[in-house]
């Protein structure tokens, strides 16, 4: 069995993906901007996984990367993209270069490496995971998150198009679209108890997530227990994007 390459690796998702992944014994790639976050996952995984930090919204460094890390720490036949970034604002007011910089790092960052990686994994004629993170904000309309909604719904169709794409050489691609997490992305919304417990009241089962329960899904679909799942949209936020409750007494 290869290595998994996790990007946003420092993140809530990303960091709980690598522990989930550690115990089941698997190789580890880890990206971010930020060397000394990976340091630190890195160590608290028992230095057991392999750090190359790069700027993913960089055309090109995700071939870089991986060019490096093969050479480094040997086949790599799992990817989970899990670097984003968010923008709450509604379209008027958002002005054209946050609309590109929203789409950068959402969708050409997923883009590149989903590149970078298939066409290593043609290269090394291996069957091969990959796994793009969405948003629910890509499955149901939220009020100003237009930017956000767009390039998170672009990644999704990036991966559908690639599982057809890639499916008869054994490579899969699949999505997942986590509802509100807790996370530095998600600071202005989860950053407080306060905050968490007044975000919790919106959703289905009254919770916000953690890193670990889309990490959970995601470790299942890099795993062979998905060998026959490809090309799926998978909402890991309780059931917030497609269930209405009726309101309370
Ligand atoms: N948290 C939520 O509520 C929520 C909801 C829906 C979807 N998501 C999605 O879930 C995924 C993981 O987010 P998270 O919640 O774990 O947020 P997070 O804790 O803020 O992690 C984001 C990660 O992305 C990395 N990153 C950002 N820009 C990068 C770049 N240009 N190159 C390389 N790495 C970069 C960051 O590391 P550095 O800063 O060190 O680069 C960080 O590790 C993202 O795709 C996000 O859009 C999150």
């Amino acid at each position: 069995m290869g290595a998994i390459w996790i990007t946003g690796a420092s993140g809530a998702i990303g960091s709980a993906l690598a522990h989930t992944l550690r115990e089941a014994g698997r190789p580890l790639v880890l990206t971010g901007r930020d060397a000394g976050a990976l340091a630190q996952i890195a160590q608290s995984l028992g230095n057991q996984a392999g750090i190359f930090p790069a700027d993913l919204c960089e055309p090109g460094a995700a071939a870089d990367v991986l060019a490096q890390a093969v050479e480094q720490v040997g086949p790599i036949d799992g990817f989970a993209h899990c670097i984003g970034s968010t923008l709450i604002r509604p379209l008027h007011l958002t002005s054209d270069s946050d609309l590109e910089q929203v789409l950068r790092v959402n969708f050409f960052s997923a883009a590149w490496a989903l590149k970078a990686f298939i066409a290593l994994q043609l290269k090394q004629q291996t069957t091969a995971s990959a796994v793009l993170v969405g948003s629910l904000v890509a499955r149901a309309g939220f009020p100003n998150h237009e930017a956000i909604a767009a390039a998170k719904a672009a990644v999704a169709a990036l991966s559908e198009s690639s599982a057809a794409t890639y499916a008869e050489r054994g490579i899969r691609v699949n999505c997942v679209h986590p509802g509100l997490t807790i996370s530095k992305l998600s600071a202005r919304l989860t950053g407080s108890p306060e905050a968490v417990a007044r975000n919790a009241k919106s959703n289905p089962m009254g919770l916000v997530g953690e890193g670990k329960d889309t990490a959970a899904v995601i470790a299942f679909l890099l795993s062979d227990a998905a060998r026959w799942v490809t090309g799926q949209q998978i909402s890991v936020d309780g059931g917030h994007a497609v269930l209405h409750p009726l309101p309370k007494a």
